[in-house]
């Protein structure tokens, strides 16, 4: 019988984070002040992250030690298994080899705790008593809540209002690890009740949980906040993925053609990606492809400008693509996918063009989410789904070309708790949502006046 699963022993868990900073062909732009328009210092961002964390932040060393405390917890779920999609292949009847990397069998059910555990590990150890954060579809919720259980941390989660409606157990789950949600915009901020002020339906955005949290944090000295996604440390802590993959390539005795992830703000993806991308610098020819929804075309339609990371314009100012902070994504399911910035460092790279992004409509993500339940077993997060929908489209080009393609892509997540999405659409409630041209033109027209990056990129509106 052919080998299934590729595992590690635990001995061949990594030591340390890829830090791709080190090696980036173009160096990264500075956050900047919204006020003074200057690069921001650690010591602008000392009320919001922990000092420990705002030096990852920064820091361009190329290999970081995990700690041993993060090992410990790591361990839990880590390594992941590496699959060799042998089912899929033969119901597409494509000559690709389809691997794929397994993140939800984490606890929380996706990749969000291998930064959650370092996060709160790191807040921790700098004297933080509380947590606040945002959350989309509640994966990022829920692991963090169960890393701040570990460590003794309370957690204050504000869960986007339509995910929040659509997605009950998540908040249960965060329950059980002991945290608080409730649904922004809520009425417990000065942001919430901006936008319910001036929609009392708003059904939220994760643009307008994060100010939310940010506000919470920032009000409180015992309190810090932390972001799931987009930051440079976030995108680091995620690279533990993509080191384990390399490890299990060799193992399988392959090396990908083409490297696939969805990318809401881009953590998924940069874990499993950039050890890849940092092989592309060096000269091997690998197609790293970033999944977005169509209705949230962030990296295909979207400026590299500056643009704030969140609604009320909290935030530093970060060179990213953007659909400008005043979108609100259309109500899709995949609510993780539904922001409206992109990671800095998954920016600079498409614009470096080491990277290649693709919009997909949501109707073809569940039709390829069904295709590989049916196939594989495992049930998809709807915005794992973008990734799998964009290996299938890659498979069936390989067989059209008649080509033995390896083609990788990270399953970020279980979507055990997303049915009521399978349900819409097995009901046929699922539509798609065209390209919001005038909603993408007027929020960028809010960030016209805002610095430029040295790159900068008109977008395609
Ligand atoms: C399973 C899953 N995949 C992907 C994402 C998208 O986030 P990111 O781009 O940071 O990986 C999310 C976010 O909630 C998620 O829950």
């Amino acid at each position: 019988m052919e080998v299934k699963k590729i595992f590690l022993p635990e001995s061949e868990l990594p030591r340390q984070w890829y830090n791709i900073m080190a090696d980036m062909p173009t160096p990264m732009e500075p956050p900047l002040h919204p006020g003074t328009g200057q690069p921001v210092g650690p010591d602008d961002l000392a009320p919001i992250f922990p000092m420990n964390l705002i030096e990852q932040e920064v820091s361009t060393q190329r290999w970081i030690d995990i700690p041993q405390e993060v090992l410990e917890k790591y361990v839990i779920w880590r390594p992941t298994p590496l699959y060799r999609a042998y089912n899929l292949e033969k119901h597409l009847g494509t000559p690709a080899k389809i691997y794929f990397k397994n993140e939800g069998v984490s606890p929380a059910g996706s990749h969000k705790p291998n930064t959650a555990i370092a996060q709160a590990y790191y807040n921790k150890v700098a004297g933080t008593k509380r947590i606040t954060t945002e959350t989309g579809a509640g994966q990022w919720g829920s692991a963090l809540a169960m890393c701040c259980s570990f460590f003794g941390l309370e957690c204050k989660v504000f869960m986007v209002r339509i995910s929040f409606n659509h997605k009950p157990y998540r908040k249960l789950m965060m329950q059980t690890w002991g945290a608080n949600c409730v649904a922004s915009p809520s009425t417990e901020t000065e942001s919430g009740r901006k936008i319910l002020a001036q929609d009392p339906d708003s059904p939220g955005s994760l643009g307008i949980a994060i100010s939310e949290a940010v506000e919470a944090a920032v009000g409180d000295k015992d309190s810090k906040y932390s972001l799931g996604s987009v930051l440079n440390h976030v995108m680091l802590h995620q690279t533990i993925n993509g080191l384990e993959t390399q490890k299990q390539m060799a193992i399988a005795g392959d090396y990908p053609d083409v490297v696939i992830g969805c990318a809401g703000g881009g953590s998924n993806f940069a874990g499993n990606c950039l050890p890849f991308v940092c092989d592309k610098i060096h000269g091997k020819d690998i197609d790293i492809i970033g999944v977005e929804p169509s209705s949230c075309p962030t990296m295909t339609q979207g400026p590299f400008a500056y643009d704030f990371g969140d609604t009320v314009q909290m935030t530093p100012l970060l060179p990213m693509h953007t659909l400008g902070h005043n979108f609100i994504p259309a109500p899709i399911h995949a609510g993780g996918l539904r922001y409206h910035g992109m990671a800095p460092i998954i920016s600079q790279l498409i614009v470096d063009n080491l990277i290649r992004p693709v919009a997909i409509h949501q109707l073809e993500t569940f039709e390829a989410g069904v295709t590989f339940a049916r196939t594989e077993g495992f049930i998809s997060a709807p915005e794992c789904n973008h990734a799998v929908a964009m290996t299938i489209r890659e498979a069936l080009k390989a067989k059209e070309e008649g080509k033995e393609k390896v083609i990788l892509f990270n399953w970020s997540g279980h979507g055990l708790v997303d049915m009521a999405a399978y349900q819409a659409y097995f009901e046929g409630q699922l539509k798609d949502y065209p390209l919001p041209a005038e909603d993408i033109k007027r929020a960028l027209a809010d960030i016209a006046p805002l610095p430029k990056p040295r790159q900068y990129r008109p977008g395609k509106l």
